[in-house]
């Protein structure tokens, strides 16, 4: 069966042209002006086709947190959002660090049957920081990463191992930087409004001590690091000069941290709470100048769902995260591209052309012999987040409310609907 993308403007990786898209098994076949002769046609005339968003930073909390998430809502939510592949952290219950819970995501998934799940297996048994997990077996069984993300490997040695045992297998270690010996309980970011608030701040240096660590050792090794979800303008400064000593060192940054500052914490909300925490203006406009220099490659979510019962506590107790996946194109199409700072070609390369090439994965560029993993967008249309409205189950976005432009209609995964707007 042949499907034909009729009339799109279709966002390739240095531009946009008015092209019909011809898609056959799964893969797309022809691109050109004007294409005949497809059993299925869909009209995108006036609409944009992008190339499928790869997030290669969620949590889809199965198993063990399925009240939060379940890899089923989460892929549901990823469609709805124009994401077609993910890369799942391991902090599950049971901790994903062995084959057995990389193939049981692997299945689940399957049988979700929406987007790719790339599962990340964990760099320590049980994320706990003291020994190697089945780092080789969770390889063989598929993992396309490994992270301890929800905290840092804070014993410097085993880092180091990891990382030399990883590159065995070609995988990257992708860091959650926090200091936990210096965290020393804080949830927001230490400034004026931690004071202001009451509210115990984590310093700049919580995340920038773990980001120099971990490029100090893949400079030592001369091996590949990722460093997760930047916050600090200072953290950008020391990714771009490690990059320019020519360290293997990539970086990804969210929505959030290009979009807020941590004058929201004043009203209290939970749905604020995040980690790293969101910071100041002077980070906020760092990360925008991280993200055009080519410092932070790539944009991902950190979609870190959590039930009411998690966020409706005071401050101090609630859990740290925000429910991204579903916003993460419309916010940045928003605040990144329509306010000038970067064109969509440019944006589409941070959040699926440069995710496939950091963790090798299929995807990320629409072109003649590549796979169908795209979305239908239309950029005129505008609306205002709710949250109650997503398919996540986490309905903790601190986006309520925001007016956005970009709506997904269709998304693509090897060439199969798996969401239109018009049905679901
Ligand atoms: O805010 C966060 N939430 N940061 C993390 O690193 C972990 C995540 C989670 O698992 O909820
Ligand atoms: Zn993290
Ligand atoms: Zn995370």
């Amino acid at each position: 069966m042949k499907t034909l993308i009729k009339n799109g403007s279709v966002v390739f990786k240095d531009e946009v042209k008015k092209n019909d898209i011809l898609i056959e098994n799964g893969k797309i076949i022809a691109v050109a002006e004007c294409i005949s002769g497809a059993d299925e046609v869909i009209d995108a005339a006036g609409k944009t086709v992008i190339p499928g968003i790869i997030d290669m930073h969620v949590h889809l909390r199965e198993p063990g947190f399925e009240g939060k998430e379940d890899i089923a809502s989460g892929s549901m939510a990823a469609v709805a959002g124009g994401v077609t592949q993910v890369c799942c952290m391991p902090n599950t219950n049971p901790v994903c660090d062995n084959a057995v819970v990389v193939n049981y995501i692997k299945n689940r998934a399957k049988e979700a049957g929406l987007c790719k799940v790339n599962p990340i297996g964990a760099i320590t048994r049980g994320e706990q920081g003291e020994s190697l997990a089945d780092i080789g077996k969770m390889a063989k069984a598929g993992a396309v990463a490994l992270s301890d993300d929800g905290k840092s490997v804070m014993n410097s040695n085993i880092m180091r191992l990891a990382m030399e045992y990883a590159s065995d297998f070609n995988l990257k270690c992708l860091c959650h930087c926090e200091d936990t010996t210096l965290v020393d309980g804080g949830v927001v970011n230490e400034g004026y409004n931690s004071t202001v608030c009451g509210l115990k701040g984590q310093l700049r240096a919580v995340e920038d001590i773990m980001i120099s660590r971990d490029i100090c050792l893949a400079q030592s090794l001369n091996l590949p690091v990722h460093i997760c979800h930047v916050s600090t303008w200072s953290g950008v400064e020391i990714i771009r000069a490690a990059k320019k000593n020519g360290v293997q060192v990539t970086a990804e940054t969210c929505p959030h941290y290009f979009i807020l500052t941590d004058d929201i914490i004043t009203n209290f909300d939970t749905f604020t709470k995040v980690s790293p925490p969101v910071r100041e203006e002077k980070d906020r406009q760092a990360i925008i100048e991280g993200l055009k220099d080519g410092t932070l490659d790539c944009i991902v979510t950190d979609h870190a769902p959590h039930s009411r019962k998690d966020k409706e506590v005071e401050y101090n107790l609630a859990a740290f995260g925000m429910s991204g996946i579903e916003t993460s194109f419309p916010l940045s199409y928003t605040y990144l591209v329509r306010s000038g700072i970067m064109t969509l070609p440019e944006l589409m390369v941070k959040m699926s052309y440069n995710p496939a090439s950091v963790l090798a994965l299929e995807g990320g560029e629409i072109k003649v012999g590549g796979v169908a993993d795209l979305a239908v967008v239309d950029l005129n249309e505008s609306y205002e987040i709710d949250g109650n409205k997503f398919y996540s189950k986490g309905k903790n976005t601190p986006f309520n409310g925001y007016k956005v432009w970009g709506r997904v209609l269709k998304t693509l995964v090897d060439g199969k609907v798996v969401f239109d707007i018009e049905k679901n």
